[in-house]
Parts: C-alpha cells; sequence; structure tokens
C-alpha cells in the first residue's frame, strides 16, 4: 500500500504545519533550506510546441490538474477563492506563520522571478519527483499525483506553462523548522523515469479512473489517520484553523452516504457551482469547474465503481466523535462501524496466506498466523494489527482496513499474492518462498 504510505506521509506534512501554525510563537530557529538526499541528476529533455499541446496543457492546469490553486494569488473574498486573472503562476504563500513560511513559487515565465530560465526537466522533476530546481525536496505539492500522469501530457502542461504571460512576484525562499527541513532531506523521492503510456481513454471507467487519479481525489477525500473505512470514504480533516470550523472531506464513494445516488446532472452542478458557492474552498471545485461534461461524467462513473464506504460527514453542524475513522467531524456521532461478517472458512489453509508481501514499489506487507487468525500491520501503527476475517473465497476484511483484499494463486495452487480493491488495484506478491 505505497500509495497509501506516500500520501499519508504528504497530507500529514500539511496537517502538522496546521497544528505547528498553532504553536508558531514557540519555535523561531531559521533553518537553511536543504538538498535533498534523492535529487537525481537533470537530464537536457525538451518539449516542442504545438496548438493540440497548447490547448490540452491549459485544460489539464486549469481544470482537474488545479495548478493555480496554489500557485497564483487568490481572491478570497469569492466563494472557491478563484485564482486572480493576470496573476496566474506568479505563486503565493501558501502557510504563512512567524516561524514557517511555504511558498507555492512563482511558476510563471518570468525570467527574474519565476520560471523563466528554468529547463523543461526541472519542471518534470519536480512534478514526478518532488524535487525543486534548487535540488530540495518539495513539501504540500502533490508530486505523487502528478507522476501517474502520462508522458504526453506531461508535455502539454509544460508547453503550456511556458506560454503563460510571465508574473513579476518575487518570493522569498522556504522558511520550515529544522527538524522538518530535515525530514525533507532524507524522505525518498523514488525516481519515476518509466515511460508513462497515453491513459486508456477507450470506456468512461478508463478515462474517469485516470481523471480521478490525477485530480488527487484520494488524497484529501480518505480519512488515513486514526482508522481508514475505505478509500474515498472521506473525513480527513483538511482544514483546522483550531477554531470550531473543522472541514472534512466529504465521502465520494459509491455508498448512499457518499455519491451513490447522485446523478450526472447533480455531480456537474455541484462540481461546476460549488453547490452554489458554499463548498469550502479547500475544495478546488473552482479550479474542477472547467472541467468538461464528458470527463465530469467519466469521474463519476470511476467513483461509483469503487466499493461502498459508509460514512456521514457533514460540516458546518457541530463536531463530533466519530468511531468509524477515529476523527472529530460534523455528524461524527451519526456512525457506527458496522460489524463484518465472515463466512466459514477452513483455518487449516490460513497457513498458506502467511507470508511477506511486497507491491512494485517494495511496500511490503506481512500477512501473520496468530492463534489461528490471520493479522496484517499497514499504515503508520505496526503495533495494531488487523484482523483479517474471510467474507468470501480467496477474499478478506478487516476493521479499519482501507479496502478488501484477495488472494490469488499461481498455477500449482500456491498463494502467491493479493491485489487490493483500491481504484486503481494495488498488487502484492509474495517474497518468501512458496
Ligand atoms: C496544493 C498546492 C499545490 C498544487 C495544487 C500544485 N503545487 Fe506546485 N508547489 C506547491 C508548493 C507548496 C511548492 C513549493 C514547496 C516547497 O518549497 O517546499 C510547489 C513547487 C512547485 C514547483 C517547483 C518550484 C521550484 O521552486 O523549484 C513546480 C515546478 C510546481 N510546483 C509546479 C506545479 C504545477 C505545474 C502544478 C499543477 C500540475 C502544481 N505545481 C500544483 C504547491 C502546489
Ligand atoms: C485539497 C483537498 C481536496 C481535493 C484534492 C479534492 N477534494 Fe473534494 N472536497 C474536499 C473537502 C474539504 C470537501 C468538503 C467541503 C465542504 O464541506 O465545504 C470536498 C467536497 C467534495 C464534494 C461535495 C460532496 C458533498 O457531499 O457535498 C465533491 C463531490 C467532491 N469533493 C469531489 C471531489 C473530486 C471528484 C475530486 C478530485 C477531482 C476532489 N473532490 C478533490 C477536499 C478536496
Amino acid at each position: 500500500m505505497r500509495k497509501q504510505i506516500i500520501v499519508t506521509a504528504m497530507i500529514l506534512s500539511v496537517i502538522i504545519l496546521i497544528i505547528q501554525c498553532q504553536q508558531s510563537t514557540k519555535n523561531n530557529i531559521v533553518s537553511p533550506v536543504l538538498i535533498s538526499k534523492f535529487a537525481r541528476p537533470l537530464t537536457n529533455v525538451t518539449f516542442t510546441s504545438s496548438p493540440y499541446r497548447l490547448q490540452r496543457g491549459q485544460y489539464l492546469v486549469n481544470g482537474v490538474l488545479r495548478c493555480f490553486h496554489c500557485h497564483a494569488a487568490a481572491d478570497t473574498n469569492q466563494p472557491g477563492h478563484p485564482p486572480i486573472t493576470d496573476m496566474l503562476g506568479g505563486g503565493r504563500l501558501l502557510f504563512g506563520t512567524d516561524s514557517i513560511h511555504l511558498y507555492a513559487p512563482n511558476i510563471s515565465p518570468d525570467k527574474e522571478t519565476g520560471a523563466g530560465n528554468w529547463t523543461d526537466d526541472i519542471f518534470v522533476r519536480a512534478l514526478r519527483d518532488g524535487i525543486g530546481h534548487d535540488g530540495r525536496a518539495l513539501a504540500a505539492m502533490p508530486w505523487w499525483t502528478f507522476r501517474s500522469l502520462s508522458d504526453e501530457d506531461m508535455a502539454a502542461i509544460i508547453v503550456y506553462l511556458r506560454s503563460i504571460p510571465p508574473v513579476k512576484n518575487k518570493l522569498p525562499v522556504r522558511l520550515l523548522n529544522p527538524e522538518w527541513e530535515k525530514g525533507l532531506q532524507n524522505e525518498p523521492r523514488p525516481t519515476a523515469d518509466a515511460p508513462m503510456p497515453q491513459p486508456d481513454t477507450s470506456t468512461l471507467l478508463a478515462k474517469g479512473k485516470y481523471l480521478v487519479t490525477i485530480g488527487e481525489c484520494e488524497g484529501c477525500h480518505t480519512a488515513w489517520y486514526k482508522r481508514n473505512p475505505g478509500f474515498f470514504g472521506g473525513g480527513n480533516l483538511i482544514a483546522n484553523d483550531g477554531t470550531d470550523s473543522v472541514i472534512a472531506s466529504a465521502n465520494i464513494s459509491s455508498d448512499s452516504t457518499g455519491v451513490g445516488g447522485w446523478d450526472e446532472e447533480t455531480f456537474i452542478r455541484v462540481i461546476r457551482t460549488g453547490k452554489a458557492g458554499t463548498l469550502h474552498y479547500t475544495m478546488p471545485w473552482i479550479a474542477f469547474k472547467n472541467i468538461a461534461d464528458t470527463d465530469l461524467k467519466a469521474m463519476l462513473v470511476a467513483l461509483k465503481s469503487l466499493p461502498p464506504v459508509k460514512h456521514r460527514i457533514a460540516n458546518g453542524t457541530k463536531p463530533t466523535l466519530c468511531e468509524v475513522c477515529g476523527m472529530i467531524h460534523g455528524y461524527g456521532d451519526h456512525n457506527k462501524i458496522v460489524p463484518i461478517i465472515p463466512v466459514n472458512m477452513n483455518t487449516k489453509i490460513y497457513t498458506s496466506y502467511a507470508g511477506t508481501y511486497a507491491d512494485a514499489n517494495k511496500d511490503t506487507v506481512v500477512v501473520l498466523l496468530k492463534d489461528k487468525k490471520l493479522w496484517v500491520s499497514i499504515g503508520e501503527d505496526k503495533s495494531k494489527p488487523i484482523e483479517l476475517i474471510p467474507v468470501a473465497e480467496n477474499e478478506f476484511d478487516g476493521s479499519g482496513l482501507p479496502s478488501r483484499i484477495t488472494f490469488m494463486k499461481n498455477a500449482a495452487g500456491k498463494v502467491n499474492s493479493f491485489v487490493n480493491h483500491d481504484l486503481m488495484p494495488n498488487n502484492y506478491s509474495k517474497t518468501n518462498k512458496l
């Protein structure tokens, strides 16, 4: 569950940031920006401009990728905080306190204050590996999502960003506390250099999956922390400014407490208008409203293909403790953990499931046999294993497991891998001898 771990770490850094904001005056040590230990060398790749790329790049950057939701001064008096039109790409202070200043840098083509002198590969490395032009590991920039972009879409984005008007806006270098700076320096940034083919757009479902992936819906709309009720099940505390106004992300899974009952028209209206401007500005609807109807329809198809997660969330009502995600949010006390009903399974075969598994990114999951039961440890807290409960042939669920997992067998009938039920299912192969 590599993706989960990466996303956890990233979103966590934002949350930590918010907490640190409240303690800002306690720690005023200035720390120099450190170069990542994992920065790959730059190449001299360049992308040629074409009308198609300019148009595609414009569509993605101002739509599903929401670059200017962060990289532009915003009109905070308007619903959704739209970027100011003649400041696109000019960057802004994203989070600021006495001791922490994190800027979304000026990425417009201005030569003195922006990206005018950066090579195309500087952009690629920032978007795929999360490494800045100066070699620093970037904080709060959604590179772990943008690395899923196809090579052609990546080229289109960069070609378009080169074409926008330069914005003169000099921003200082970031200021983090020393532990955070050091943590970033040591945080692995696996180089993403495998070719990324064009996405499958042959069906609405396939097209929608790509858009939902690059739109980072899952990172914000999953409760990764205390107890994960399921991918896209909502409850991630996106904004918590220390007051009573807790903003948790919505449940957008296929359950009736999510978007299960929504038709295309409702979904398009909510995204286009931000629910008549009432949705909190942290939900980037102000950018997503530029997504074409056909693409929004495809995204709804993808969301509805997800396993249902029962989880009620209502921002604006009094925040209460939720046993389903372990967080405090509106309607928290309306939720109850639904017990998993096991099917009968001969526990003797459990030995064949036990073992160590790893995905393509070498993220390791241990399936342990103890007290005649199977257990897995996932997420941050490995000391609290989750019991695997059989729910179908070769399929297990667990209380707090983000999705069911299904074990696979090789031709000889030996269990050799399992797959989760995420939007883009992740495959884990057994690493110990079968
Ligand atoms: C959630 C806010 C957010 C979004 C959305 C976002 N960025 Fe960023 N980006 C940042 C932040 C913050 C940094 C700087 C982080 C740091 O200094 O640690 C950054 C850094 C960068 C850098 C490196 C700048 C440098 O100084 O080297 C580039 C290039 C970049 N972003 C491009 C993009 C593009 C293109 C998009 C859209 C595809 C995008 N960003 C979307 C927040 C965002
Ligand atoms: C930066 C975090 C963030 C990202 C990225 C994000 N969302 Fe949201 N979203 C939120 C938050 C927070 C809310 C709740 C806002 C509120 O209640 O005012 C929300 C609300 C929504 C709602 C309204 C649900 C309801 O019941 O009212 C929909 C629909 C939605 N998001 C869909 C999406 C989709 C689709 C994507 C990906 C393309 C996405 N979101 C990406 C944070 C995010």
